[in-house]
């Protein structure tokens, strides 16, 4: 039996987004083994999965509490170390509770729960059981924003001034429009999605990057949400005004109607000395602004990057870094914590990003519907 983590999962079958994206990333440092898990709602589908994807069929469950109880029942050396859970929002805080309270250590898709008291309570379980909580905000992986970070927290643009993020996706446009399509996407189900749709899918991914790149926090927020159309409860697209103190301030502009749009994240921070942006179509390219100088663009793999992103680039310059290296990067740094080796704490988002990210959600929809007004975070 090899040394790896032992890891199971929960949630991304065949039929889901993000399945593919933590299977391939847990398996890209040689620290994980898939080996069961609860895919899919339907045991044979889960079982069709697993065959597919040469996992072993016999740790399969049909559901969280019989893999537990499975697993439990299981000598120590071969039981499930790590679980991820992969299932839409609604199922976060109930699956990832019942696991931190069995000891497992887990590895948790954003956003982390569907209400900040839910994040608390969890949280207060992660600290009581001491296992490693991860929350995968993605993004946070690529060298370049790993980079980003190192520059500015050792001075190189100088004090931050000046905060712009905008996260633009267009896929809820030929949805919104269609009530019968608008009544089959979960996001836009509070049920299922929690109170939010954009600033918990993606405006949270924004927040989380601005404090993960600048170490800064967020003070208070005035939101300005819009739902496009009465019947409909969730948000789809939001401005966020940010104050981190008096003389430094930004935005958060999200949108999941900008027409046309991918996944257009783009991250702009200005200091005083110069300015730093990243695009994530464009991972592998960070630049630098400067008064009176020609742009300059930093990429992976290069001596002058810094130790934690040149960690996380695993192939000499030119060989682009995407979002599967990203989130392997987050795995590769679970993996650390899990095995009580050394790791720098920007490895991977943890419970506290997690609980940090649904206040943040909360307080925006409280400043939108308070009428958009200032609200101390
Ligand atoms: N980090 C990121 O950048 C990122 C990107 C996309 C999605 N996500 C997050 O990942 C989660 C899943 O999103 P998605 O787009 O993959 O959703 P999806 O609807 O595409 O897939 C959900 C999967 O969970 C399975 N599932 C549902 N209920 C289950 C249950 N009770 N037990 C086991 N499996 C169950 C479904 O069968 C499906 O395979 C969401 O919380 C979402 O916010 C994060």
């Amino acid at each position: 039996m090899s040394n790896n983590i032992k890891l199971g999962i929960i949630g991304g079958g065949k039929d889901s987004l993000i399945g593919i994206l933590h299977r391939v990333a847990s398996g890209m440092h040689s620290k994980y083994e898939v080996v069961g898990g609860v895919f899919n709602t339907e045991i044979q589908k889960s079982l069709q999965y697993a065959e597919e994807t040469g996992i072993p069929s016999e740790r399969v469950y049909k559901d969280l509490d019989s893999l537990i109880a499975g697993e439990l029942s299981l000598p120590d050396e071969e039981k499930m170390q790590a679980i991820c859970v992969l299932t839409p929002n609604y199922l976060h805080f109930s699956m990832a509770k019942k696991l931190v309270d069995n000891k497992f250590h887990v590895i948790c898709e954003k956003p982390l729960t569907t209400t900040y008291e839910e994040a608390q309570i969890l949280e207060e379980s992660v600290r009581r059981s001491r296992i490693v909580f991860a929350v995968t905000y993605t993004y946070t992986g690529y060298p370049m924003v790993r980079q980003m970070r190192e520059m500015i927290l050792r001075g190189d643009i100088g004090k931050v001034q000046k905060v712009d993020v905008q996260y633009y996706q267009g896929w809820i446009n030929p949805i919104i429009h269609d009530p019968e399509k608008r009544a089959k996407t979960w996001r836009l189900d509070p049920e299922i999605s929690g109170k939010s749709c954009c600033i918990g899918d993606i405006g949270s991914h924004a927040y989380n990057m601005i404090e993960y790149t600048t170490n800064l926090e967020v003070k208070e927020i005035l939101a300005d949400l819009n739902y496009l159309y009465g019947d409909n409860e969730m948000d789809v697209d939001g401005t966020v005004l940010l104050r981190f103190s008096e003389y430094v301030k930004g935005v958060i502009r999200s949108s999941q109607i900008a027409t046309g749009e991918e996944n257009n994240f783009r991250v702009s921070i200005y200091g005083e000395k110069a300015g730093l942006k990243w695009e994530q179509e464009n991972p592998n390219y960070l630049y630098l602004l400067q008064d009176g100088e020609p742009l300059k663009t930093l990429k992976p793999g290069h001596a002058y990057n810094g130790e934690l992103s040149l960690s996380g680039t695993k192939l000499p310059p030119g060989h682009p870094e995407g979002i599967f290296d990203s989130m392997g990067n987050i795995y590769h740094g679970v993996a650390k914590a899990i095995n009580k080796e050394g790791y720098d704490p920007a490895e991977f988002p943890t419970i506290k990003d997690g609980l940090r990210g649904m206040n943040f959600i909360e307080k925006v929809l409280e400043s939108n519907k308070q009428g958009n007004v200032w609200v101390k975070l």
